[in-house]
């Protein structure tokens, strides 16, 4: 994080006490249902390089119920598609914005924009990480659990089951800040980078966390909350074929369901592959609490612009 400004690129630019405040208010945020000017005169440019319908649309619109403007700019249009370097657009667009949310190919693409900005730089998915979807998969668990504190968020175990891709890796993140009991389960052939792995391994060690990484399905046992995401991740689509194999022991299906705890509730950040990742049975038994997800995003969002913009 700069001086004179914040930015929300990766998990571990948020303490364990400001996870926890933009989650109550996003909370708080939902059940007000209000319309608000806090964010007038402001304008939040959203770039994206790869599709996007909760991640564009959610942040729209929670710049527009908190009073703003969202600036959806269509990164196929912009200078940069014509080699302008990433340095003189982020200087340019500095001038005329209040934030930006990102969505790239390259997390070092925009850590690179938000070097050169005066401005907050909101990662909206990267290669590396997805930080502002897993702060909406917290609250969605803070609130489908009736969860008081990070201390007894900290008893649930979650598993993420599937691809140690960027939305896994901010879990891994998410957990080690937290301390929570956490479990990434998965094929041997697709593991965690060594190097974000033992990062969140590393801190970890300092707040207690649990995080097992395995590719043993029976230590699914016990847990509270089984979280999935697709196999190919938008760019790796020539890997599909061989994805699918690696991945199908992985399915989250009735019968993995069976071994986890029987109130387990089943989270994907969407979208979904039914077939794939997720059974159609599954989606369709979870959709309440995948659907509350996909709407946590509003409220996360809301509560994320106005921490970044509002001080
Ligand atoms: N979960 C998520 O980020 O969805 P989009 O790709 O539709 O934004
Ligand atoms: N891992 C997925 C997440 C989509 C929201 C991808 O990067 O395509």
């Amino acid at each position: 994080m700069k001086k004179n400004k914040k930015d929300l690129l990766s998990i571990y630019d948020l303490t364990p006490d400001l996870i926890w405040t933009l989650i109550t208010n996003a909370i708080k945020l939902k059940k007000s249902k209000k319309s608000s000017s806090k964010l007038s005169g402001k304008t939040l440019g959203l770039i994206f390089e790869k599709p996007s319908t909760r991640t564009m649309v959610s942040f729209a619109t929670a710049m527009t119920q908190e009073g703003g403007t969202p600036l959806i700019l269509d990164s196929q249009k912009l200078q940069t598609n014509r080699g302008e370097s990433i340095y003189d657009t982020s200087k340019v667009l500095s001038r005329y914005l209040d934030a930006i949310v990102i969505r790239a190919f390259k997390h070092e693409h925009v850590e690179e924009f938000a070097n050169a900005s005066s401005i907050p730089v909101i990662n909206g998915l990267t290669d590396l990480e997805h930080p502002c979807q897993i702060l909406a998969d917290l609250m969605t668990i803070v609130e489908k659990y009736k969860i008081k504190s990070v201390k007894q968020l900290s008893k649930l175990k979650i598993a993420f089951v599937g691809d140690a891709n960027n939305v896994a890796n901010s879990w891994l993140a998410v957990s080690a800040v937290l301390g929570l009991n956490f479990l990434l389960l998965g094929s041997k052939k697709y593991p965690p980078t060594k190097e974000f792995l033992n990062k969140a391994l590393d801190i970890a060690k300092k707040t207690n966390a649990k995080i097992i990484v395995s590719d043993d399905i029976n230590n699914i046992i016990n847990a509270d909350v089984i979280y999935t995401d697709v196999w190919t991740s938008m760019g790796e689509e020539s890997q599909s074929k061989a994805r699918h194999k690696a991945f199908l022991p992985y399915q989250v299906n009735d019968e993995l369901l069976k071994k986890a705890n029987k109130n387990c509730i089943v989270l994907h950040c969407l979208p979904a592959v039914r077939g794939e990742e997720i059974t159609a049975s599954v989606m369709s038994k979870q959709e309440n609490n995948i659907f509350d997800q996909a709407e946590n995003r509003l409220h996360i969002q809301k509560s994320i612009i106005v921490y970044l913009l509002n001080k």
